[in-house]
């Protein structure tokens, strides 16, 4: 089993990533395969709905959404973390998300997702329900953690200062290795995810 985690912060090696490498810490003790994923210092831009992912299977763009694409196809579990930035998830995530999303969303489906933020301040609950809105969209089982996954500093070595923050980093890792022992399980029990209903598709006119 492998869980992907996804850095979405301009800085390879800063707090979010600190903030992963806590969730990822009890995923390696269960004996889970964890690979950090860095969208890069560039700015990723959003979907813009060309709809060429339908013809080719990846975003027609290419960049992070397209390289990711494999790595999201093995995963069994993905934590997608931010940085806030400007009170709300850092843009280059959210359109990392988007565009992986519109064109790779069949390959999140029903995989237990987790969502990390970091801050040095404020901002990371408006950034926390941006960055949920992709899961919620795909089926993707949330992993929570004993409160809302933040952690506070303006560099790793601060964001380690912060005990509560890196105990629930090590605690949703925990709980998302939890459920994907669960749905092994469940697997092996014969229990499979279930089809969603398909075919309505209402716009609000008249
Ligand atoms: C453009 C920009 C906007 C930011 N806005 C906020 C903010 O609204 N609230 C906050 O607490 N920190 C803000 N910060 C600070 C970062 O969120 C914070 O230091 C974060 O932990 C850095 O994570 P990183 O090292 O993974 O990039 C901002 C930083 C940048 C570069």
């Amino acid at each position: 089993m492998k869980v992907l985690l996804i850095n979405g912060s301009p800085h390879k090696q800063g707090c979010t990533w600190a903030a992963l490498c806590e969730v990822a810490k009890p995923l390696q003790a269960a004996g889970i395969e964890t690979e950090i994923y860095h969208i890069g210092a560039a700015p990723v831009g959003g979907c813009v709905g060309c709809g060429g992912c339908a013809k080719t299977g990846e975003c027609v763009f290419g960049g992070p959404p397209a390289e990711a694409l494999q790595l999201v196809k093995d995963a069994d579990g993905i934590v997608f973390g931010a940085p806030v930035h400007y009170a709300t998830a850092a843009a280059s995530m959210l359109g990392f998300m988007h565009r992986l999303a519109w064109s790779g969303g069949n390959y999140l489906r029903h995989k237990p997702a987790a969502i990390v933020t970091s801050a040095r301040r404020a901002g990371t609950t408006t950034a926390i329900e941006a960055m949920e809105k992709v899961p919620q969209f795909f089926e993707m089982p949330l992993i929570s953690s004993t409160y809302w996954p933040m952690v506070h500093g303006s560099s790793a070595e601060q964001v380690a200062l912060d005990a509560e923050g890196c105990q629930i980093m090590r605690n949703l890792g925990q709980n998302m290795a939890w459920i994907l022992k669960c749905i092994e399980a469940g697997q092996a029990a014969g229990i499979k995810a279930p089809k969603p209903e398909r075919g309505a598709w209402t716009n609000f006119i008249r």
